[in-house]
């Protein structure tokens, strides 16, 4: 059994090659432990680990202090989307003779969907070398898709959320952010998929939010924060502008949509923790004219055409998408996640692909805000990796930087061996320098099992331990005999334990 620290994975490794291969395949030296998989128990209350893992956010256990421990820590890790088809197996069901429409009819199928999506909060510790999760009733929790949530902001209450201030559980949580008072972002994307579970009562307006959760405090209620308006949020990224305001950036994942980021109306209090939790509620929603190279506001006060075309702005925050249109926001190749440079400031956004205009490969597009000041209204851009047989990297997805400001950035596509992704086989996980020779050359580190998408890339404050979730795989199970794939959440360790 490995023991001890491993080595940075900010240091070289020896790329690996594009592979078919059914595991999570790592550079020689490197290898992972499975920490949680769909359907384990966290808790003693029977609560279970949710679904198609997707972003990982690790809070040291010692965060609150401000400490870094990276040996035991919180995990935040979303649940994207129920596999009924896996529960009906799970359940002696026929998949075969199975409607949606009589979803009602199947109470034990809605039950385990419902359950299937969201959120946990885990407590993950390094023991020996290896990462376990520790059965822990302080703070393993889930949050799902029945969970009671406030709404905040303009649209609380408002008619267009149809009066609501609380509402049904989370879904469609793909990716996030931590914010710097040390609570997680979830965002709430493909929300319309809600129909497709036919679930009852689902209202649309109440989901395509971002939901702030304190992993630190399960009495604090779960929130979906309505400034930050309404789309299919994939990721939000969290910074400073120069007067110590809090400014969000966030992609709306979906083909022609627009970038967006918000700014708060207060300032970050780094001293006072709870002084910073209403920060989310009040603020102004901007969206990108990348013509123009301009942020333009959302704000129905200020601007006339919206004032034309909405009633208030409860209507432009729940209608941001319609309000971006609006106003000149630019369309783009699916903004996926975007992500802050943590030496240089500028803000890195994956495009994904946009297969409507036959652009299959995506790029990832470098902003940089004048004087690094994210508050600016103004911004030039460059594309920094375009993907396709150049770069060797496809559709870009999730992104994170380590310390020295390389980009870690996995993809997301679907290959068949006849199909245009055919030479990119299965998914990866690659590491891009933004600085020196190999500036904008991808390093390919990781490559998922067949199926499967590797998202939310998360490293340790001691850079020796990356997480990566390992998503929708077609047939990879860590339960043994077992005919589907089942999502997990992996370490990655590299170097001697000796
Ligand atoms: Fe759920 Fe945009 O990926
Ligand atoms: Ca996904
Ligand atoms: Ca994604
Ligand atoms: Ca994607």
């Amino acid at each position: 059994k490995p023991s001890g620290k491993g080595k940075p994975l900010t240091v070289s490794f020896k790329p690996i090659q594009r592979t078919w291969e059914n595991d999570l395949v790592l550079p020689k030296g490197y290898h992972y432990n499975i920490i949680a998989s769909y359907g384990d128990v966290i808790n003693s209350k029977g609560e279970k680990f949710g679904d198609s893992v997707d972003l990982t956010v690790y809070f040291p256990i010692d965060s609150l202090k401000g400490g870094n421990n990276s040996e035991e820590g919180l995990i935040w890790v979303n649940h994207e989307f129920p596999e009924p088809a896996n529960y009906m197996k799970l359940l002696g069901l026929d998949p075969a003779n199975f409607k949606k429409e009589n979803l009602a009819n199947y109470p034990h199928l809605l039950k385990m969907e419902k359950e299937a999506v969201g959120g946990s909060v885990i407590h993950v510790k390094k023991e020996k070398g290896e990462w376990k999760l520790v059965q822990d009733d302080t703070y393993n929790r889930r949050v799902n898709g029945t969970t009671p949530i406030e709404l905040t902001g303009p649209a609380r209450g408002s008619k267009a959320v149809n009066g609501a201030v609380k509402v049904e559980g989370t879904l469609g949580n793909c990716s996030g952010g931590r914010t710097l008072w040390n609570t997680v972002l979830s965002c709430e994307e493909n929300t319309e998929y809600g129909h497709d579970y036919g679930w009852p009562n689902f209202n649309d307006t109440h989901y395509g939010w971002i939901v702030e959760v304190d992993p630190f405090d399960p009495k604090r209620p779960v929130r979906k924060h309505t400034a930050l308006g309404r789309f299919a949020h994939e990721n939000a990224a969290m910074g400073l502008t120069n007067d110590g305001r809090v400014v969000v950036y966030m992609g709306d994942d979906k083909g022609d949509e627009c970038f967006y980021k918000f700014i708060s109306e207060k300032k970050f209090n780094p001293v006072n923790r709870e002084a910073n939790f209403d920060l989310l509620e009040k603020g102004t929603l901007y969206v990108a004219d990348l013509s123009k190279q301009k942020w333009i506001a959302l704000d129905h006060e200020s601007n006339p055409t919206l004032k034309a075309q909405f009633a208030d702005q409860a209507e432009v925050l729940t209608n941001a998408r319609a309000a971006a249109r609006a106003v000149g926001g630019t369309k783009l190749d699916r903004p996926e996640d975007v992500e802050i440079h943590p030496l240089d400031g500028s803000v890195f956004l994956s495009l994904t692909n946009n297969s409507g205009h036959g652009n299959f490969h995506g790029q990832i597009i470098r902003f940089v805000p004048p004087d690094g000041d994210h508050g600016s209204d103004s911004f030039t851009f460059e594309v920094f990796v375009a993907g396709g047989q150049k770069s060797g990297i496809t559709c870009p997805d999730n992104l994170h930087f380590d310390s020295k400001g390389n980009l870690w950035v996995v993809e997301d596509f679907s290959a068949t061996e006849d199909n245009v992704y055919a030479d990119y086989k299965n998914c990866g996980v690659f590491l891009v320098p933004t600085d020196g020779k190999n500036y904008g050359k991808p390093q390919q580190f990781a490559s998922g099992p067949k199926g499967s998408e590797c998202t939310g890339p998360w490293l340790t404050p001691d850079e020796r331990t990356l997480f990566l979730d390992i998503q929708h795989p077609e047939t990879w199970n860590p339960y043994p005999g077992q005919s589907f794939g089942r999502s997990a959440l992996v370490a990655i360790q590299g170097g001697k334990f000796k």
